[in-house]
């Protein structure tokens, strides 16, 4: 059996994690692509001698040329500018939407068949783009921001609580900007419903919404205290844990940007919404039973993603 054929799409502080951590997991062999041929080969290099104190085979090389990519099984896309100090996702898009033309039109070209996790921001409005230029199917193409805003919530409950993240289950739906939908309803803590927790004295509701708040604006304080990046470890862990679910057909349900075709009322977007992934790529999107304000919230976040695909067909008519 030939090993699957992991592409980074930008070489970057999460294209360089990527690489590391698909050699650690044994995802296969590993192509970092970047518009300047000399940085991923170093870091390829670097992370070759890494592997052999790892033990890992991975093959991985680094290169500016797109026709590298060819055959992919997975591409993961951070290829563009990240968010600095001051500067929203949303301030991104005029910079980043070419670079989404360039590499998912090589994706289109070089290996359609491959499944797509999207990282670059602003996420929503990248991943149609993306999409779009690619021409993949809806299945093959989805945007990593809903892991990373859970993951943010997870942390931080798990910590008010004193618990072990790893009981802590909570998503965060809608579009991954700051009108996210950080779902506490739902969310549980070793099975028991956080509103349960709150009645038990566990928790108090004030807690419970700076909590999201503090979630809300997760990346946002990781880039005001990094000063010249934005996040990186998170990002690379939750686009990781989405190729494996894809690689290893294990059915995971993830968060994500999905396009949407009905689901949630939504027809033509790529919004956050619960999806299974498996070896067919998103092989299901539940459709949850929001409640008032949920409804409310996520149409809040649904239109912010709108507006920001109105934008990328103002800029680039093609895609109108
Ligand atoms: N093709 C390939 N690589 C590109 C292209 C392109 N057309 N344009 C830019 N790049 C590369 C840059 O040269 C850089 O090495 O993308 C890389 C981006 O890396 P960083 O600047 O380190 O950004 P990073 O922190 O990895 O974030 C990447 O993910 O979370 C989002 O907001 C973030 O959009 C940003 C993306």
């Amino acid at each position: 059996m030939s090993r699957n054929k992991i592409v980074l799409a930008g070489a970057g502080q999460i294209g360089g994690t990527l690489a590391h951590l698909a050699m650690l997991h044994r995802l296969g062999d590993v192509t970092l692509l970047d518009v300047a041929a000399n940085p991923p080969k170093g870091k390829a290099l670097d992370l070759s001698h890494a592997a052999a104190i790892e033990g890992s085979d991975a093959v991985l090389r680094g290169t500016a040329d797109q026709a590298d990519i060819v055959g992919a099984d997975v591409v993961i896309v951070t290829a563009g500018v990240p968010r600095r100090p001051g500067v929203d996702r949303e301030a991104l898009l005029g910079i980043n939407l070419p670079v989404m033309e360039s590499i998912g039109t090589a994706i289109g070209r070089y290996c359609p068949d491959a499944f797509v996790i999207c990282i670059t921001n602003p996420l929503d409005a990248m991943v149609w783009a993306l999409r779009r230029f690619s021409g993949l199917p809806p299945e093959r193409v989805v945007g990593m921001g809903g892991v990373l805003d859970s993951a943010r919530l997870r942390s931080f409950l798990a910590e008010a609580l004193g618990v072990s993240v790893t009981e802590v289950q909570a998503m965060t739906l809608g579009g991954h900007g700051d009108d996210m939908v950080p779902l506490v309803r739902q969310a549980t803590v070793g099975g028991v419903a956080l509103p349960d927790l709150v009645k038990m004295g566990w928790i108090t509701q004030q807690a419970i919404d700076a909590i999201v708040q503090r979630t809300r604006n997760g990346g946002a304080e990781v880039v005001n205290l990094m000063g010249s990046s934005s996040a990186y470890y998170a990002p690379a862990s939750a686009a990781i844990a989405m190729a494996m679910s894809y690689l290893g057909d294990q059915k995971r349900v993830f968060p994500a940007s999905a396009a949407l075709s009905g689901q949630y009322g939504v027809d033509g977007l790529h919004v956050g919404v619960p999806v299974m992934i498996g070896s067919g790529g998103i092989e299901k999107i539940i459709e949850l039973d929001f409640d008032d304000e949920e409804r409310r919230q996520f149409a809040r976040s649904v239109a912010a993603v709108a507006s920001l695909v109105e934008d990328c067909k103002r800029l680039h008519l093609g895609l109108a």
